[in-house]
C-alpha cells in the first residue's frame, strides 16, 4: 500500500510522458527513496560558476513588471556603465514573465504585454551584447507571487524550452510545492528531489545553464544542495533597509563551510542604489557580500544609477575579493557587541579583512594578524580597499568605523609582491 502510494506520487512529479525511467526508485517506506542520476548525461554541476556569478536582476527594484524593454535597457547599461568590464555577466528575469496558464502542448507562455515577442529575443539582444540571460522558475504550481505558472510536472519540457531560447542560469524558487501529493514524505526530502530532478532536466539539455536554487531555507540547502546547484538561499528576501541587510548577512556568514568553487551561500541580491540605504550601509552590503564569497546580483536600476552607486557597484578591488579563486568564503574571528571581525583567506595567501560595525555609534574595532589567520612576519602592508590608500603595521588591525560602517583591507606580509592593481 504505502509503495503503491509512493509510485503514484512520484508519477505526480512528473507527468508519464516526462518520466525518466530508472531514475527514481521507491523502497519500503518514503525515506527509502533515493535517486539515481541518469548515467548518459554530464552533471550540470561541473565546471561552472568556479566564482561567485555577478549580473543583474529586475525584482528588487521593478518586482515583477519587468519587460523586454526594460531587460534590454538594463544590459545596454552594464555596458556602458562598465559593469561589463567589472565582471557582470548575467542579465536576469525574476517572477511574473510569464502567464498563469499553460499553452498548446503544455508550453509555458511568455506574457505577451511584457514580452510581445516571446523570450527568445530578448535573449538574443543580452548575448549580442556579450552578456548572458538568466530566467525564473517555480518548482510547485505557481510562481511565489501566485500570477504564473509553476514548472511542477512539466520540468524537462520547460528545461528544454529555456535551452531553446538561449537561457544561461535558472533561478528555481519553491512556491506552491503540492506537499499533499507526498504526505510519507518529509519536506526536506522532497525538495531535494525536485531540486535534484530540475537539476537533471537541465544537464539533459546539454547546455550550460548555471542552477540557482531559491528553496525554502528551513530545508537547510547549503548541507545538501552543493553537488546539485551553484548557488542556494540562505536566507528570507531582503528589503532595501539595514535591518534586513543585517538580518541576510547574520544568517548567512555562519554557513562558510560549505561555499566552495562551483558552488556559494547566497544570501540574496544586492539592494545597492535603490535609495532606502544610506551609502555607508550599501558599501557595507558589497564588502560584507564579497567577504562571504556571494553571488552579486545588482538590483537598482542601471539606466538611472548615480555616480556613488555605479562606484560602489564597480569597485575592482572589492570585486577581486569576491571573486578571489581560491573560492574560500570569508569568516567572523569577533563578533562581540556588534563590532564584527571576518577574514577570508585569498588565494596568494593575503587575507581579506571586513571591520563591520553592525551598532548605531561608531566604535573603534581592533584585531591582530594573527587573529585574521596571517603568519608572523615583521611588518604587514595594508591596502584598504575603499579608501586605496595602503599603510603598514606590525600586528595590530584597528580603525574607527562608522555606525552601519565597514572598513575593508587586503592585507599581507609586507615582503609579497605589490598588490594587484
Ligand atoms: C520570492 C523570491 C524572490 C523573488 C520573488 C518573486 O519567492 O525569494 O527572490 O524571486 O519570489 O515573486
Amino acid at each position: 500500500m504505502v509503495a503503491a502510494t509512493l509510485v503514484l506520487s512520484l508519477n505526480g512529479i512528473f507527468p508519464t510522458t516526462e518520466a525518466t525511467a530508472g531514475t527514481l526508485r521507491g523502497g519500503g517506506d518514503s525515506t527509502a527513496f533515493f535517486y539515481m542520476p541518469r548515467s548518459d548525461v554530464v552533471p550540470l554541476h561541473t565546471g561552472r560558476a568556479l566564482t561567485p556569478p555577478m549580473g543583474w536582476n529586475g525584482f528588487n527594484h521593478f518586482h515583477l513588471v519587468v519587460t523586454a524593454e526594460t531587460v534590454g535597457a538594463a544590459a545596454r547599461a552594464i555596458v556602458t556603465s562598465g559593469m561589463k568590464a567589472a565582471g557582470y555577466t548575467y542579465v536576469n528575469l525574476d517572477g511574473g514573465w510569464d502567464l498563469r496558464w499553460r499553452g498548446a502542448g503544455g508550453a509555458i507562455q511568455p506574457d505577451p504585454a511584457k514580452f510581445p515577442q516571446g523570450i527568445r529575443p530578448v535573449a538574443d539582444y543580452v548575448h549580442s551584447l556579450g552578456l548572458k540571460f538568466g530566467i525564473y522558475a517555480s518548482a510547485g504550481m505557481m510562481n511565489c507571487a501566485g500570477t504564473s505558472a509553476g514548472s511542477y510536472g512539466h520540468y524537462r519540457q520547460d528545461a528544454a524550452t529555456f535551452a531553446s531560447w538561449g537561457v544561461d542560469y535558472l533561478k528555481l524558487d519553491w512556491c506552491y510545492i503540492p506537499l499533499r501529493s507526498f504526505p510519507h514524505m518529509p519536506r526536506r526530502q522532497l525538495s531535494q528531489l525536485l531540486a535534484r530532478q530540475m537539476g537533471d532536466a537541465l544537464a539533459a539539455t546539454g547546455r550550460s545553464i548555471l542552477y540557482d536554487l531559491n528553496v525554502w531555507t528551513e530545508d537547510e540547502p547549503w548541507s545538501w544542495a552543493s553537488n546539485m546547484a551553484h548557488m542556494w538561499r540562505t536566507t528570507p528576501d531582503i528589503q532595501d533597509w539595514y535591518r534586513s541587510m543585517l538580518w541576510n548577512f547574520t544568517h548567512n556568514v555562519n554557513h562558510y563551510a560549505q561555499a566552495k568553487p562551483g558552488g556559494w551561500n547566497d544570501p540574496d541580491m544586492l539592494e545597492i542604489g535603490n535609495g532606502g540605504m544610506s551609502t555607508t550601509e550599501y558599501e557595507s552590503q558589497f564588502s560584507l557580500w564579497a567577504e562571504m564569497a556571494a553571488p552579486l546580483i545588482a538590483g537598482n536600476d542601471l539606466t538611472t544609477m548615480s555616480a556613488i552607486t555605479r562606484s560602489i557597484l564597480i569597485n575592482s578591488a572589492v570585486i577581486a575579493v569576491d571573486q578571489d579563486p581560491l573560492g574560500r568564503q570569508g569568516y567572523p574571528v569577533a563578533s562581540s557587541g556588534g563590532h564584527w571581525v571576518l577574514t577570508r583567506p585569498l588565494a596568494d595567501g593575503r587575507r581579506a579583512v571586513v571591520l563591520f560595525n553592525q551598532t548605531n555609534t561608531p566604535a573603534t574595532i581592533s584585531t591582530t594578524v594573527g587573529q585574521v589567520g596571517l603568519a608572523s612576519a615583521q611588518e604587514y602592508a595594508v591596502l584598504d580597499l575603499w579608501a586605496g590608500t595602503a599603510t603598514e603595521t606590525t600586528g595590530v588591525i584597528t580603525a574607527l568605523v562608522p555606525a552601519h560602517g565597514s572598513v575593508f583591507y587586503e592585507i599581507a606580509e609586507s615582503l609579497s609582491p605589490p598588490f594587484k592593481s
